[in-house]
């Protein structure tokens, strides 16, 4: 039976068999150190020559070598302990060592942070790149993150369901990655930049409160805080009005931090709520960093954006969607969709935190009419509208509820948990900076057989 490294505090005295990595290799006199590393920690193995057949073995250990050794957990001799480590009391005499695996030596160090490696070469070997600490922390820290979502959301009604990554194209305001069909000829599908409509219609299906840990992919330029593909908690919400949105959004977000970083101060409770209006005339940017003090690690400063407009006027002079077009106007500016658009306010709001966006949302339209005005405001002809949204007008017809709803980027909220500049950081297998995954090597060429059957012809 294999004992984790980190139990091994509570079998003091008792033989144990424990499996993992060698970290590091340490040659002390006579005696041969080595740490065993596992899931759940660091372990300090002692070779005696006294033990000889084990001893000579031992000399043999190099970092990253795959292990089995069996001992008696002993307390560490006095003075000899690391109070930094939670195994620093501890210790084995290997009695047996079995070598499970070698290793080739490492292309970088995995026992520092790696902040100082080149990250191309990083993702090229990302699975080693993720054994390092910091790694282990920041991929555990996000399962927790999106575990206490998942129990938190199921605990107040909310169903979890999955929707279509083959499916047809909805606007988000990026490029979209399509994929061709073999049985249609000259089809596409579109890999969704979120689950909007579908979220919109599990509402109509009378689901009431839906949740997703979805996937969604936009083409776009990278950033910082930006990857092709990422994962947004997506929310959506019958028979509400923005207040109750927003005070599930707060509540949701505060318990969170409150059980899973307890260290980390939120600066202001209730988040303050600030117009679209205001925050531009007095900030300048619609996500204002509000700590009082940036160079504290720990504060929070999270923030509700309220009364976005409704369009926005783009560069040729035509008019887009600010947030999405399934977006409802102010009830107040109603009156002047058609004859001043652009000052119309919608009921979208946004959640800002540490100068980050890391939620949109919004009260939706739900009849077929005000749904059929904005996309011709926005420049759709009727059959366009059919074409592309059809389904979504009809089905607006069969009784859709009042609904509303909002989707967190998880990637950018556990950046900001984990203290990271990067979300590449917080994310198993990112892209690069150019959309590659390196480690893969993807995008990549693809057989003239593969592209025939997908009735593709490249013009390369
Ligand atoms: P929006 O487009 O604002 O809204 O996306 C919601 C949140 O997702 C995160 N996000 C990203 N994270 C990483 N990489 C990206 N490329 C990226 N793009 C967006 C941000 C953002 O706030 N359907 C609506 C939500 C709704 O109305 O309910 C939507 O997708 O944190």
């Amino acid at each position: 039976m294999r004992t984790l490294i980190g139990d091994t505090p509570q079998h003091i005295g008792e033989a144990v068999v424990l499996k993992g990595w060698v970290h590091a290799r340490r040659d002390h006199g006579k005696l041969i150190f080595a740490d065993l590393r596992d899931r759940s920690g660091f372990f300090q193995l002692v070779f005696l020559p006294k033990n000889k057949e084990v001893y000579e073995k031992a000399r043999g250990l190099r970092s990253e070598w795959v292990i089995e050794v069996e001992g008696t957990v002993g307390a560490r001799p006095k003075g000899m302990e690391n109070a930094d480590l939670q195994t620093g009391t501890v210790e084995m005499a290997v009695d047996r060592l079995a070598i499970l695996n070698e290793a080739k030596t490492p292309p970088f160090a995995l026992d520092t942070d790696g902040r100082d490696i080149g990250e191309e070469h990083r993702l090229k070997y990302r699975y080693l790149d993720l054994r390092r600490s910091r790694m282990q922390k920041n991929l555990r820290l996000r399962h927790d993150i999106i575990l206490f979502f998942r129990n938190y959301l199921s605990q107040k009604g909310f169903v979890e369901i999955e929707t279509p990554i083959l499916t047809k194209g909805t606007p988000e305001g990026a490029r979209e990655f399509l994929v061709p069909s073999r049985l249609h000829a000259g089809n596409f599908y579109v890999l969704p930049q979120s689950p909007q409509q579908f979220k919109q219609l599990l509402m109509v299906a009378g689901l009431e409160r839906y949740f997703q840990i979805a996937r969604a992919f936009r083409d776009e330029d990278q950033r910082g805080d930006r990857q092709p593909e990422f994962t947004q908690l997506d929310i959506e919400m019958s028979f509400v009005t923005q207040d109750d949105v927003l005070a599930l959004g707060e509540e949701l977000l505060t318990e969170m931090v409150k059980k899973i970083a307890p260290e980390k101060k939120i600066s202001q409770t209730p988040w303050p709520r600030i117009t679209y209006k205001d925050v531009m005339e007095r900030y300048g940017t619609d996500k204002p960093d509000l700590r009082k003090d940036p160079n504290d690690p720990n504060e929070l400063a999270f923030a509700w954006v309220v009364d976005f407009p409704m369009f926005e006027r783009l560069e040729d002079g035509s008019i887009g969607a600010m947030h999405h077009p399934f977006t409802t106007p102010h009830p107040d500016d109603i009156d002047r969709l058609e004859t001043d658009p652009v000052s119309v306010r919608a009921r979208a709001y946004d959640i800002v935190l540490n100068g980050s966006e890391i939620s949109s949302g919004s009260i939706r339209i739900h009849t077929r009419e005000l749904q059929n005005r904005i996309f011709t405001i926005l420049g759709l002809d009727d059959a366009k509208i059919q074409l592309k949204f059809g389904h979504l007008l009809e089905a607006f017809e069969y009784g859709a509820p009042p609904h509303g709803g909002f989707a967190p980027g998880i990637d950018r909220l556990v950046m900001i948990l984990a203290e990271e500049q990067n979300i590449r950081e917080v994310m198993a297998f990112p892209k690069t900076g150019d959309a590659k995954d390196l480690m893969m090597g993807a995008p990549s060429d693809i057989d003239k057989k593969q592209l025939k059957e997908a009735h593709i012809r490249t013009d390369l």
